[in-house]
């Protein structure tokens, strides 16, 4: 059980974002990830599309001998995660936009947060915003982002016209911390940073799902603590181009097409 894979799932490359940070912690996990290209963007779907669908993944995952699933979508995570772990006998691992650190290190108490109107209509996400009243924490949608990144072409004129008027509306508003709430966003990073300078921290969170999936492997005595080299399994129900580009410096990784 301890050599069988880390399970990931996506509605696409995003959660390649979240899978980098866990492979370099862990780097003797062996995983597998699927990118569900097909079904993007689950941000405009309802509670229960996205429920079904983070469900035949994680069936696919346990198909594949999955000892953990890392849910590295914020959409998927804050719709479906309590009916996943309900159902399902494994551990799941979620990311939820990362409000706390910025929270408690906001110095002007106005943070910003850009995500998809999935994550940001649930109710997992209203309720962790209430705990916060001191904050004023202002959403923006990103609609229209997750296509454009799913296609590969972060630089294109239409995706940066795009983030940047989202951004401008959250600049007019005297944040100091942007928090990145979907998996997708970590690689705009650097076009975010160009944009809005430095003096705005940007916030994600990829590590802290990182050091929580370690945690959970070593409370159930799940860690791999063999030497043999580790394997990367990753599937996409689309054209593996993209995926292929945005993993092309890891090692010991396969990508597939496979039909889910
Ligand atoms: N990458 C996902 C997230 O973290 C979902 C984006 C989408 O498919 O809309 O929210």
């Amino acid at each position: 059980m301890n050599t069988n894979p880390i399970g990931f799932f996506d509605s696409g490359i995003g959660g390649i974002s979240i899978w980098k940070k866990v492979t370099t912690l862990l780097p003797n996990e062996n995983t597998i990830y699927l990118a569900d290209s097909k079904n993007a963007p689950y941000g405009q779907k309802s509670k229960q599309q996205i429920i079904d669908l983070s469900c035949k993944n994680t069936e696919l995952l346990l198909q594949k001998g999955a000892k953990i699933i890392v849910v590295a979508c914020n959409t998927a995570t804050t719709n479906a995660i309590g009916y996943l772990r309900k159902k399902y006998n494994v551990p799941f691992i979620g990311i939820e936009p990362a409000i706390k650190p910025a929270a408690l290190q906001s110095k002007t108490k106005k943070i910003g947060i850009l995500a998809t109107k999935g994550t940001l209509n649930s109710s997992l996400f209203s309720e962790k915003v209430l705990q916060y009243s001191d904050i004023e924490i202002l959403e923006q949608i990103g609609e229209g982002l997750v296509p454009l990144i799913e296609n590969g072409n972060i630089n294109s004129a239409e995706l940066t016209n795009l983030l940047h008027n989202y951004l401008d509306n959250l600049l007019q508003k005297n944040i100091d911390y942007l928090v990145l709430g979907c998996s997708h966003y970590p690689f705009l990073w650097q076009k975010i940073e160009n944009y809005i300078g430095k003096k705005i921290k940007i916030i994600d969170s990829g590590e802290a799902v990182a050091r929580q999936t370690k945690a959970i492997l070593s409370k159930y005595n799940l860690l791999n603590l063999t030497n043999k080299k580790s394997t990367h399994k990753l599937y996409s129900n689309t054209n593996t181009s993209v995926l292929k580009m945005f993993v092309k410096n890891c090692k010991n990784v396969v990508v597939d097409k496979l039909e889910f």
